[in-house]
Protein backbone atom coordinates (compact mmCIF):
# COMPACT_ATOMS: atom_id res chain seq x y z
CA UNK A 1 0.00 0.00 0.00
CA UNK A 2 1.60 3.53 -1.20
CA UNK A 3 0.38 5.95 1.69
CA UNK A 4 3.35 8.13 3.00
CA UNK A 5 2.88 8.62 6.86
CA UNK A 6 4.69 11.91 6.21
CA UNK A 7 1.89 12.52 4.41
CA UNK A 8 -1.02 11.98 7.54
CA UNK A 9 -1.79 14.58 9.71
CA UNK A 10 -3.30 13.19 12.99
CA UNK A 11 -5.70 15.06 14.76
CA UNK A 12 -5.40 15.12 18.89
CA UNK A 13 -7.84 16.09 21.82
CA UNK A 14 -6.17 17.90 24.79
CA UNK A 15 -7.82 18.73 28.05
CA UNK A 16 -6.24 20.29 31.15
CA UNK A 17 -5.51 17.93 34.03
CA UNK A 18 -2.89 15.09 34.70
CA UNK A 19 -2.97 11.70 33.60
CA UNK A 20 -6.42 11.31 31.90
CA UNK A 21 -7.00 9.35 28.59
CA UNK A 22 -10.74 9.46 28.19
CA UNK A 23 -12.04 7.13 25.11
CA UNK A 24 -14.60 8.64 23.45
CA UNK A 25 -17.69 5.83 23.48
CA UNK A 26 -18.67 7.43 19.52
CA UNK A 27 -15.00 7.09 18.36
CA UNK A 28 -13.61 3.86 19.06
CA UNK A 29 -9.67 4.73 19.16
CA UNK A 30 -9.91 8.26 20.07
CA UNK A 31 -9.54 10.17 23.39
CA UNK A 32 -9.15 12.99 25.11
CA UNK A 33 -5.53 13.69 26.83
CA UNK A 34 -4.34 15.73 29.55
CA UNK A 35 -0.69 17.44 28.52
CA UNK A 36 1.08 14.77 30.50
CA UNK A 37 -0.07 11.80 28.12
CA UNK A 38 -0.31 13.83 25.22
CA UNK A 39 3.24 13.38 25.55
CA UNK A 40 3.10 9.71 25.52
CA UNK A 41 0.46 9.53 22.56
CA UNK A 42 3.14 11.64 20.52
CA UNK A 43 6.30 9.82 21.05
CA UNK A 44 4.63 6.54 20.11
CA UNK A 45 3.56 8.66 17.12
CA UNK A 46 7.28 9.57 16.84
CA UNK A 47 7.98 5.82 17.05
CA UNK A 48 5.77 4.77 14.32
CA UNK A 49 7.03 7.04 11.74
CA UNK A 50 4.13 9.43 11.94
CA UNK A 51 5.24 13.66 11.65
CA UNK A 52 2.00 15.95 12.09
CA UNK A 53 -0.42 16.17 14.65
CA UNK A 54 -3.36 18.95 14.29
CA UNK A 55 -4.21 19.86 17.37
CA UNK A 56 -7.68 20.84 19.13
CA UNK A 57 -8.31 21.67 22.90
CA UNK A 58 -11.16 21.33 25.12
CA UNK A 59 -11.24 23.85 27.61
CA UNK A 60 -13.01 22.95 31.38
CA UNK A 61 -14.99 25.78 31.26
CA UNK A 62 -16.87 27.84 28.35
CA UNK A 63 -18.62 31.11 28.53
CA UNK A 64 -20.34 33.42 25.50
CA UNK A 65 -17.49 34.62 24.06
CA UNK A 66 -15.13 31.51 24.23
CA UNK A 67 -11.99 33.74 26.27
CA UNK A 68 -10.61 30.77 27.57
CA UNK A 69 -9.45 29.72 23.63
CA UNK A 70 -7.10 32.88 23.80
CA UNK A 71 -6.88 32.77 27.76
CA UNK A 72 -3.17 33.34 28.73
CA UNK A 73 -1.68 30.00 29.39
CA UNK A 74 -4.78 28.12 27.48
CA UNK A 75 -4.82 24.50 26.72
CA UNK A 76 -3.77 24.87 23.27
CA UNK A 77 -0.90 26.78 23.93
CA UNK A 78 0.25 24.95 26.91
CA UNK A 79 0.53 21.71 25.13
CA UNK A 80 2.10 23.14 22.00
CA UNK A 81 4.99 24.38 24.55
CA UNK A 82 5.56 20.73 25.84
CA UNK A 83 5.16 19.12 22.71
CA UNK A 84 7.80 21.58 20.86
CA UNK A 85 10.16 21.07 23.37
CA UNK A 86 10.75 17.54 23.73
CA UNK A 87 9.45 16.72 19.89
CA UNK A 88 10.84 19.92 17.61
CA UNK A 89 10.61 17.72 14.72
CA UNK A 90 7.13 17.18 14.92
CA UNK A 91 4.69 19.55 12.67
CA UNK A 92 2.45 21.00 15.31
CA UNK A 93 -1.32 22.42 13.97
CA UNK A 94 -3.40 23.80 16.00
CA UNK A 95 -7.10 24.41 15.34
CA UNK A 96 -7.86 27.72 15.64
CA UNK A 97 -11.98 28.18 15.89
CA UNK A 98 -14.02 29.39 18.92
CA UNK A 99 -16.85 26.50 18.72
CA UNK A 100 -15.32 24.33 21.74
CA UNK A 101 -14.93 27.54 24.49
CA UNK A 102 -17.94 29.60 23.52
CA UNK A 103 -21.28 28.26 26.02
CA UNK A 104 -23.48 28.78 22.68
CA UNK A 105 -21.23 26.48 20.87
CA UNK A 106 -20.95 28.34 18.07
CA UNK A 107 -17.38 29.16 15.87
CA UNK A 108 -17.70 32.87 15.91
CA UNK A 109 -18.90 35.73 18.26
CA UNK A 110 -22.24 36.35 19.15
CA UNK A 111 -23.08 39.81 19.74
CA UNK A 112 -27.01 39.76 19.58
CA UNK A 113 -28.68 36.08 19.00
CA UNK A 114 -30.76 37.49 16.06
CA UNK A 115 -27.97 38.87 13.83
CA UNK A 116 -25.49 35.52 14.67
CA UNK A 117 -22.18 35.86 14.12
CA UNK A 118 -20.48 38.81 14.18
CA UNK A 119 -17.70 38.71 11.87
CA UNK A 120 -15.50 41.23 12.91
CA UNK A 121 -15.12 40.50 16.21
CA UNK A 122 -14.85 37.12 15.22
CA UNK A 123 -11.68 37.64 13.35
CA UNK A 124 -10.31 39.78 16.54
CA UNK A 125 -10.36 36.63 18.62
CA UNK A 126 -8.96 34.45 16.10
CA UNK A 127 -6.49 36.73 15.69
CA UNK A 128 -5.99 36.35 19.61
CA UNK A 129 -5.95 32.57 19.52
CA UNK A 130 -3.73 32.45 16.47
CA UNK A 131 -1.13 34.19 18.00
CA UNK A 132 -1.24 32.50 21.44
CA UNK A 133 -0.50 29.33 19.32
CA UNK A 134 2.42 30.62 17.64
CA UNK A 135 3.77 32.25 20.33
CA UNK A 136 3.97 28.80 21.85
CA UNK A 137 5.50 27.44 18.80
CA UNK A 138 2.82 26.08 16.64
CA UNK A 139 4.17 25.54 13.31
CA UNK A 140 1.05 25.86 11.55
CA UNK A 141 -2.41 27.91 12.65
CA UNK A 142 -5.78 26.35 11.37
CA UNK A 143 -8.33 28.36 10.84
CA UNK A 144 -11.83 26.38 10.51
CA UNK A 145 -14.32 29.18 12.34
CA UNK A 146 -15.48 30.16 8.57
CA UNK A 147 -15.47 33.82 9.43
CA UNK A 148 -14.86 35.97 6.30
CA UNK A 149 -11.24 36.64 5.47
CA UNK A 150 -10.39 34.42 7.93
CA UNK A 151 -6.91 33.61 6.53
CA UNK A 152 -6.07 37.35 5.50
CA UNK A 153 -6.59 38.48 9.20
CA UNK A 154 -4.67 35.82 10.96
CA UNK A 155 -1.63 36.31 8.45
CA UNK A 156 -1.41 40.52 9.50
CA UNK A 157 -1.54 39.96 12.92
CA UNK A 158 0.96 37.23 13.07
CA UNK A 159 3.27 38.93 10.26
CA UNK A 160 2.63 42.11 12.60
CA UNK A 161 3.75 39.81 15.45
CA UNK A 162 6.96 38.90 14.06
CA UNK A 163 5.96 35.19 13.34
CA UNK A 164 6.44 35.49 9.73
CA UNK A 165 7.60 31.61 9.65
CA UNK A 166 4.13 30.14 11.53
CA UNK A 167 2.24 29.12 8.55
CA UNK A 168 -1.42 28.83 7.56
CA UNK A 169 -3.60 25.79 6.95
CA UNK A 170 -6.83 26.97 6.05
CA UNK A 171 -10.22 25.36 6.60
CA UNK A 172 -11.15 26.64 3.07
CA UNK A 173 -13.56 24.88 2.12
CA UNK A 174 -15.64 23.39 5.39
CA UNK A 175 -19.22 21.67 4.10
CA UNK A 176 -22.14 22.27 6.65
CA UNK A 177 -22.49 18.48 6.94
CA UNK A 178 -23.61 15.88 9.33
CA UNK A 179 -20.59 13.71 9.03
CA UNK A 180 -18.83 16.21 12.18
CA UNK A 181 -21.24 14.18 14.67
CA UNK A 182 -18.50 12.06 16.69
CA UNK A 183 -16.40 15.39 16.74
CA UNK A 184 -18.78 17.42 18.35
CA UNK A 185 -19.20 14.72 21.21
CA UNK A 186 -15.36 14.90 21.50
CA UNK A 187 -15.04 18.54 21.69
CA UNK A 188 -18.71 19.07 23.22
CA UNK A 189 -19.09 21.92 20.72
CA UNK A 190 -22.74 21.54 19.31
CA UNK A 191 -24.16 24.92 19.12
CA UNK A 192 -26.78 25.38 21.25
CA UNK A 193 -29.45 26.95 19.42
CA UNK A 194 -29.25 27.27 15.25
CA UNK A 195 -27.31 24.94 13.15
CA UNK A 196 -23.80 26.28 11.51
CA UNK A 197 -25.72 26.63 7.83
CA UNK A 198 -25.03 30.29 8.44
CA UNK A 199 -21.15 30.06 7.85
CA UNK A 200 -20.39 26.42 6.30
CA UNK A 201 -21.13 25.79 3.03
CA UNK A 202 -24.32 24.11 1.26
CA UNK A 203 -22.90 20.70 0.60
CA UNK A 204 -25.08 21.24 -2.96
CA UNK A 205 -22.90 24.06 -3.71
CA UNK A 206 -19.70 23.26 -5.61
CA UNK A 207 -19.49 26.63 -6.94
CA UNK A 208 -18.79 28.53 -4.12
CA UNK A 209 -16.67 25.99 -2.55
CA UNK A 210 -13.84 26.31 -5.60
CA UNK A 211 -14.48 30.59 -4.98
CA UNK A 212 -13.43 29.82 -1.44
CA UNK A 213 -10.56 28.06 -2.02
CA UNK A 214 -8.99 30.43 -4.38
CA UNK A 215 -9.98 33.37 -1.81
CA UNK A 216 -8.23 31.45 0.51
CA UNK A 217 -4.77 31.05 -1.28
CA UNK A 218 -5.16 35.27 -2.48
CA UNK A 219 -5.26 36.07 1.67
CA UNK A 220 -2.26 33.36 2.01
CA UNK A 221 -2.75 30.08 2.92
CA UNK A 222 -0.10 27.93 2.73
CA UNK A 223 -2.31 24.78 2.63
CA UNK A 224 -5.78 24.74 1.63
CA UNK A 225 -8.10 21.99 2.74
CA UNK A 226 -11.46 20.56 1.80
CA UNK A 227 -13.41 19.14 4.17
CA UNK A 228 -15.36 16.33 4.71
CA UNK A 229 -13.15 13.87 2.22
CA UNK A 230 -15.23 11.34 0.98
CA UNK A 231 -18.36 12.83 0.05
CA UNK A 232 -16.22 15.96 -1.97
CA UNK A 233 -13.98 14.51 -3.92
CA UNK A 234 -15.08 15.90 -6.85
CA UNK A 235 -14.22 19.26 -5.38
CA UNK A 236 -11.17 17.63 -4.56
CA UNK A 237 -10.21 16.84 -7.94
CA UNK A 238 -11.33 20.22 -9.47
CA UNK A 239 -9.18 21.69 -6.92
CA UNK A 240 -6.17 20.54 -7.02
CA UNK A 241 -6.47 20.42 -10.69
CA UNK A 242 -7.30 24.20 -10.89
CA UNK A 243 -5.15 25.59 -8.52
CA UNK A 244 -2.37 23.29 -7.65
CA UNK A 245 -1.79 24.60 -4.31
CA UNK A 246 -0.98 22.08 -1.54
CA UNK A 247 -4.10 21.11 -0.54
CA UNK A 248 -5.02 18.97 2.52
CA UNK A 249 -8.29 16.63 2.60
CA UNK A 250 -10.03 16.17 6.08
CA UNK A 251 -11.92 12.99 6.79
CA UNK A 252 -13.61 13.64 9.56
CA UNK A 253 -15.30 12.07 12.60
CA UNK A 254 -18.09 10.48 11.15
CA UNK A 255 -15.93 9.05 8.38
CA UNK A 256 -13.76 7.38 11.01
CA UNK A 257 -17.04 6.24 12.91
CA UNK A 258 -18.69 4.37 10.34
CA UNK A 259 -15.62 2.50 9.36
CA UNK A 260 -15.13 1.30 13.02
CA UNK A 261 -18.42 0.60 13.46
CA UNK A 262 -18.71 -1.25 10.76
CA UNK A 263 -15.52 -3.42 11.32
CA UNK A 264 -16.81 -3.88 14.93
CA UNK A 265 -20.74 -5.17 13.45
CA UNK A 266 -18.02 -7.34 11.22
CA UNK A 267 -19.39 -5.76 8.12
CA UNK A 268 -16.00 -5.25 6.52
CA UNK A 269 -12.20 -5.47 7.78
CA UNK A 270 -10.88 -2.51 9.10
CA UNK A 271 -7.76 -2.38 7.45
CA UNK A 272 -9.31 -2.73 4.06
CA UNK A 273 -11.64 -0.66 4.27
CA UNK A 274 -9.07 2.22 5.39
CA UNK A 275 -6.82 1.59 2.75
CA UNK A 276 -9.16 1.89 0.19
CA UNK A 277 -10.62 5.24 1.58
CA UNK A 278 -7.15 6.96 1.78
CA UNK A 279 -6.11 5.55 -1.35
CA UNK A 280 -9.49 7.33 -2.78
CA UNK A 281 -8.77 10.62 -1.06
CA UNK A 282 -5.06 10.62 -2.50
CA UNK A 283 -6.06 9.75 -5.95
CA UNK A 284 -8.69 12.29 -6.29
CA UNK A 285 -5.45 14.80 -5.64
CA UNK A 286 -5.26 15.09 -1.89
CA UNK A 287 -1.86 16.10 -0.73
CA UNK A 288 -1.69 15.78 3.03
CA UNK A 289 -4.90 13.83 4.77
CA UNK A 290 -6.31 14.50 8.12
CA UNK A 291 -7.33 11.50 9.46
CA UNK A 292 -8.53 9.47 13.18
CA UNK A 293 -7.11 6.10 11.35
CA UNK A 294 -3.29 7.46 11.02
CA UNK A 295 -2.16 5.72 13.78
CA UNK A 296 -3.76 2.92 13.02
CA UNK A 297 -2.03 3.07 9.21
CA UNK A 298 1.02 3.37 10.15
CA UNK A 299 0.48 0.62 13.35
CA UNK A 300 -0.70 -1.33 10.00
CA UNK A 301 2.21 -0.35 7.75
CA UNK A 302 5.15 -1.03 10.25
CA UNK A 303 3.95 -4.67 10.18
C1 LIG B 1 -15.30 23.41 13.87
C2 LIG B 1 -14.75 22.06 13.57
C3 LIG B 1 -15.50 20.98 13.12
C4 LIG B 1 -14.63 19.91 13.01
C5 LIG B 1 -13.37 20.36 13.35
N1 LIG B 1 -13.47 21.71 13.69
C6 LIG B 1 -16.85 20.86 12.63
C7 LIG B 1 -18.00 21.41 13.30
O1 LIG B 1 -18.25 21.10 14.49
O2 LIG B 1 -18.74 22.13 12.64
C8 LIG B 1 -15.05 18.54 12.61
C9 LIG B 1 -13.99 17.52 12.51
C10 LIG B 1 -14.49 16.13 12.47
O3 LIG B 1 -15.69 15.85 12.33
O4 LIG B 1 -13.64 15.24 12.58
N2 LIG B 1 -14.42 24.27 14.40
Amino acid sequence: MNIDLGKLIYPLFVKKGRYLREEIVSMPGVYRFSPDMLLDQVLCLQKLGLKHILLFGVPDKKDWDGKLAYADKNIVAEAVGLLKKSFPEIIVITDVCLCSYTSHGHCGVIKDKRKGIDNKATLSSLCRIALSHAASGADYVAPSAMAENQVRAIRKALDRKGYKKTKILGYSVKFASNFYGPFRDIANSSPRFGDRSTYQLDYTDRENALKEIKDDIEEGADIIMVKPGLGYLDVVEEAKRKFKHPLAVYNVSGEYSMVKKGAQSSLWKEKDMVFEIISSIKRAGADFIITYHAKDIARWLNN
